[in-house]
């Protein structure tokens, strides 16, 4: 069986792996470095659960090959606010309800993170339409969505001042 020797930088834990090139991201992030944050759905790019961040850009890891990402830096869920969950789009989806049993939710963070950051940046809040269009490629099978929307602009509004 060929590998292929492959060092990945997840959440700052730099490691060399021989790796057989057909191997997914995903699993490898699972089942390497033992981090359980990255949710594999459907496996195939349909439900966004697997999200991850590649050099700074959301990406799905169920569709990316980890020899693919040889001297790249990736973020998991795990990067953002910690075990108390304290990054602002964590707390804002407690308090507005975006998330039930969970499952989706690692997703759905690592899509919109720097999406909120982009608007905070901008100082502009964008409209629950727009929202949606940004978390289209995640798929939720409990909230119906409203909690998740609600707290994105929780998030941006009370970093821009411009409330709910
Ligand atoms: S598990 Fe990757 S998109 Fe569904
Ligand atoms: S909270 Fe259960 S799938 Fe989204």
């Amino acid at each position: 069986m060929t590998m292929t020797e492959t060092t990945l930088t997840v959440n700052g834990q730099t490691r060399t792996l021989d790796v057989e090139p057909r191997r997914l991201l995903a699993d490898v992030i699972r089942q390497e470095f033992d981090i359980a944050g990255v949710h594999i759905g459907c496996a195939h790019g349909a439900c966004g659960c697997c999200t991850v961040h590649i050099d700074g850009t959301p990406r799905l890891s169920c569709l990316t090959f980890a020899v693919q990402c040889d001297g790249r830096d990736i973020k998991t869920v795990e990067s953002l606010g910690g075990f108390d969950a304290t990054h602002v789009l964590q707390l804002a989806f407690k308090s507005e309800h975006g998330l039930q049993c969970g499952y989706c939710t690692p997703g759905f963070l690592m899509t919109l993170v720097p999406y909120v950051e982009e608007n905070v940046a901008r100082g502009t809040l964008p409209s629950d339409e727009d929202i949606r269009e940004a978390m289209s490629g995640n798929i939720c099978r409990c909230t119906g969505y409203h909690g998740i929307v609600a707290a994105v602009r929780k998030a941006i509004g009370d970093q821009i001042g411009g409330g709910q």
